[in-house]
C-alpha cells in the first residue's frame, strides 16, 4: 500500500516523479472503491486533516523543503490537493451510484405475485337489520330522530307518563348512574331503558305534524336468556298529526312487518299497557323457530312479541303543549320494536345471546 516517502532532492524532476506515483496510487485506489463505506476509509485515508495523506504530503514535503524551494513546491502541493478532492469526490459519485443499482435490485417488487388478500369487515345483522327497519320506514317519508344512550330521569320515565314510585317502572329496571342523591329525581341520569324518551326530545324541537322513527341502544336489569339480553336495540316510531287513528296505526305496522318479512307474514295485536300509549298494544309474529305449537324461544305461546304500540297518550302531549302538541287538537301513534328480535326472526336464531358474542364464525355467515 502506498505510503508518503521523504523527498531526497526537491528538484522538479523529483517532484515530478513523487507526484506521478502518488497520483497512480490514488488512482488503483479510487478504483476499488465500490461502496458508501469503503469510499468513507478511502476518503479519510487521504483526506483526514489528522495524518491522512495530503497531510503528511505538507509534513513531509512542504515543510521539510528548504527556503528557496518552497515556493515551487508550495504550488505543486496545492494543485496535488485539489487533484485528490477532484478525484475523491468523483469515487464518491461512483460509489454511491453503485449503491443505489443494489438498493433498486434488493428492493425489486414482483408485480406478477398474488396480492395480501385482507378479510373485509360487514355490518353486524343487529345494525344491518336496524338499517333495514328504518329504510322500511323512510320509503313511508318519515325523518330519522337520535337522542343519548345516558338519559335523565324526566325523559325516560316522567314525561312518559311514569310518575315517580309507579309501579310500571319496575318493568324497565336499569343502571342509573352512581352518586347523584342531591339533584332532584328528574335530572337523575340512567342508561336508558328504551328509544320512547327521544319522542318527548323531537317533539320539544319540532312542531307537529311529525312522522319520525328513532333507531338506537337500550339498556334493562335483565338476566340473559334465549330472549333477553341487557343490552339490545330499538327502532322507535312517532306520527302526530290531527286526527291520526289505531287503524292508521295497525296499517302502517302491518305495512312494516309486511316489508321485513315477505307478505306472507302473519301478525298479531293484542291489547297491553304502556303508561305513555292509550290504548297500548303488543305485536306478535309468528314463532319462526316452531312455526306456532310452542316452544323454548316463544315460551310455548307459538307467538314472538316483536314490538309495543299504542296511541300518544294525551299525558304525554301535556309535557309539549306549549311546542304546538295541544291533545285537544293532534293525535298520534308511537311504536317500538326490538330489533333483535327481529334479527332472530329475519334469520331464524334461536338465542338472542349469539348476536353478542363477538364470535366471527357466528357473524361471516350474515356478512
Ligand atoms: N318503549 C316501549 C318498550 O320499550 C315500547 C313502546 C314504544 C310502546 C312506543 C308503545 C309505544 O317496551
Amino acid at each position: 500500500m502506498y505510503t508518503v516517502r521523504k523527498l531526497e532532492a526537491f528538484s522538479a524532476t523529483a517532484l515530478d516523479s513523487a507526484v506521478r506515483e502518488l497520483l497512480a496510487a490514488l488512482e488503483a485506489e479510487a478504483q476499488q472503491v465500490s461502496s458508501e463505506a469503503a469510499w468513507k476509509d478511502f476518503r479519510d485515508r487521504w483526506m483526514a486533516r489528522k495524518n491522512g495523506i495530503l497531510t503528511q504530503v505538507n509534513e513531509l514535503w512542504l515543510k521539510a523543503a528548504p527556503g528557496p524551494q518552497k515556493r515551487e513546491v508550495g504550488q505543486r502541493v496545492n494543485q496535488l490537493k485539489s487533484k485528490v478532492e477532484q478525484i475523491v469526490e468523483a469515487a464518491q459519485a461512483r460509489a454511491s451510484g453503485s449503491g443505489t443499482a443494489a438498493r433498486l435490485q434488493q428492493e425489486r417488487v414482483d408485480v406478477t405475485l398474488p396480492g395480501i388478500r385482507r378479510p373485509l369487515g360487514a355490518e353486524h345483522p343487529v345494525i344491518k337489520t336496524m338499517h333495514e327497519i328504518v329504510q322500511v320506514f323512510r320509503n313511508l317519508g318519515y325523518s330519522i330522530g337520535e337522542g343519548p344512550e345516558i338519559e335523565s330521569d324526566y325523559y325516560n320515565f316522567e314525561s312518559l307518563n311514569f310518575p315517580p314510585n309507579h309501579p310500571a317502572r319496575d318493568t324497565q329496571d336499569t343502571v342509573f348512574i352512581a352518586g347523584q342523591d342531591s339533584k332532584p329525581q328528574r335530572d337523575r341520569l340512567l342508561l336508558r331503558t328504551h328509544t320512547s324518551p327521544v319522542q318527548v326530545r323531537y317533539m320539544e324541537q319540532n312542531p307537529p305534524p311529525i312522522r319520525v322513527v328513532i333507531p338506537g341502544k337500550v339498556h334493562r336489569s335483565d338476566t340473559p336468556d334465549a330472549t333477553h339480553y341487557p343490552i339490545f336495540h330499538q327502532v322507535e316510531g312517532l306520527a302526530v298529526d290531527t286526527n291520526i287513528t289505531f287503524g292508521d296505526l295497525k296499517g302502517t305496522l302491518d305495512h312494516a312487518m309486511k316489508a321485513l318479512f315477505g307478505s306472507a307474514m302473519k301478525t298479531r295485536f293484542f291489547p297491553s299497557f304502556f303508561p305513555f300509549t292509550e290504548p297500548s298494544a303488543d305485536v306478535a309474529v309468528t314463532c319462526f323457530v316452531c312455526g306456532g305449537p310452542g316452544c323454548r324461544v316463544c315460551k310455548m305461546s307459538g307467538w314472538i312479541e316483536l314490538l309495543g304500540c299504542g296511541m300518544v297518550d294525551p299525558n304525554v302531549f301535556e309535557f309539549v303543549k306549549d311546542k304546538g302538541y295541544d291533545p285537544k287538537k293532534v293525535s298520534g301513534f308511537a311504536f317500538g320494536m326490538g330489533v333483535e328480535r327481529v334479527a332472530m326472526a329475519k334469520y331464524g336464531i334461536g338465542d338472542i345471546q349469539l348476536l353478542f358474542s363477538g364470535d366471527v364464525r357466528f357473524l361471516e355467515q350474515f356478512a
